[in-house]
């Protein structure tokens, strides 16, 4: 599903953040990112996102050579994926409905399948009943949930989520990361990136560990 080969990412402020970075995950992972603050892990789904270019090396997603992706090409493979942040980035003054509606408008999918869609993505974060209330209305798990229908309403192959769980407490951060292992059982990709190892720890997933710019048991049969 993807690979990087010895993929090097130099910001022109800070230096080179990755060097020489192997990874590879087969469709249908589940795979936990983690490493220090500024280890670059949302550096390196940024660069799977194709929303940051590598210096060096190959990014491949299902086989295709993607470093160098045009940008009508780069919008097509970003709309197979979903993307999750820390601070979701809900529309405060647009209700959950529309919040999670947004994307499939910008895909121009059709007034008829839009609901449809769209409730089914709500319930399956468990949100369906609350579809016309406001984001700030929500408490902050509830919020985060919002943003992952709103990363999964377009069924993506691939779900990328960078410290989904940061606000919030044990509790809740536990069940989001369940949620997100639910897409896995229905054959998503998930890589989640977070720093919280007692986290981690309680769900029975491959871990990836960025240091000093590499992937540690990053490769397959490590
Ligand atoms: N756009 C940018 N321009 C310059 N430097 C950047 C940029 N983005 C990130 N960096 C730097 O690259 C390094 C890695 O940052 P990154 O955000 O990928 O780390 P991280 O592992 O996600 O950290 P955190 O756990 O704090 O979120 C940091 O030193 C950061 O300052
Ligand atoms: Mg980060």
């Amino acid at each position: 599903m993807i690979r990087m080969q010895n993929v090097a990412k130099r910001y022109a402020q800070t230096g080179e953040v990755l060097s020489q970075l192997n990874l590879e995950l087969d469709p249908g992972e589940f795979v936990f990112l983690t490493g220090a603050s500024g280890a670059g892990k949302s550096t390196l789904l940024k660069l799977i996102a194709l929303i940051e270019t590598p210096s060096r090396g190959n990014i491949y997603l299902n086989g295709h050579n993607v470093t160098h992706a045009k940008r009508s090409q780069i919008a097509k493979i970003r709309s197979r994926m979903g993307l999750i942040f820390q601070d979701h980035r809900l529309l405060q003054d647009r209700n959950v409905f529309e919040n999670v509606a947004l994307p499939l408008r910008i895909s121009g999918y059709s007034q008829r399948e839009i609901p449809r869609r769209v409730r089914a993505a709500l319930d399956k974060v468990g949100l369906l009943p609350k579809e016309k209330s406001n984001p700030i209305a929500l408490s902050g798990g509830e919020q985060q949930r919002v943003g992952i229908a709103r990363a999964i309403v377009h069924k993506p192959r691939l779900l990328l989520a960078d410290e989904p769980t940061g606000n919030l407490d044990p509790t809740l951060s536990l069940e989001i990361f369940q949620l997100l292992a639910q897409f896995q059982q229905v054959g998503v990709t998930v890589l989640v990136a977070s720093h919280d190892l007692n986290l981690i720890a309680q769900l029975d997933k491959r871990v990836i560990r960025l240091e000093h710019g590499h992937a540690l048991t990053g490769l397959r049969g490590d």
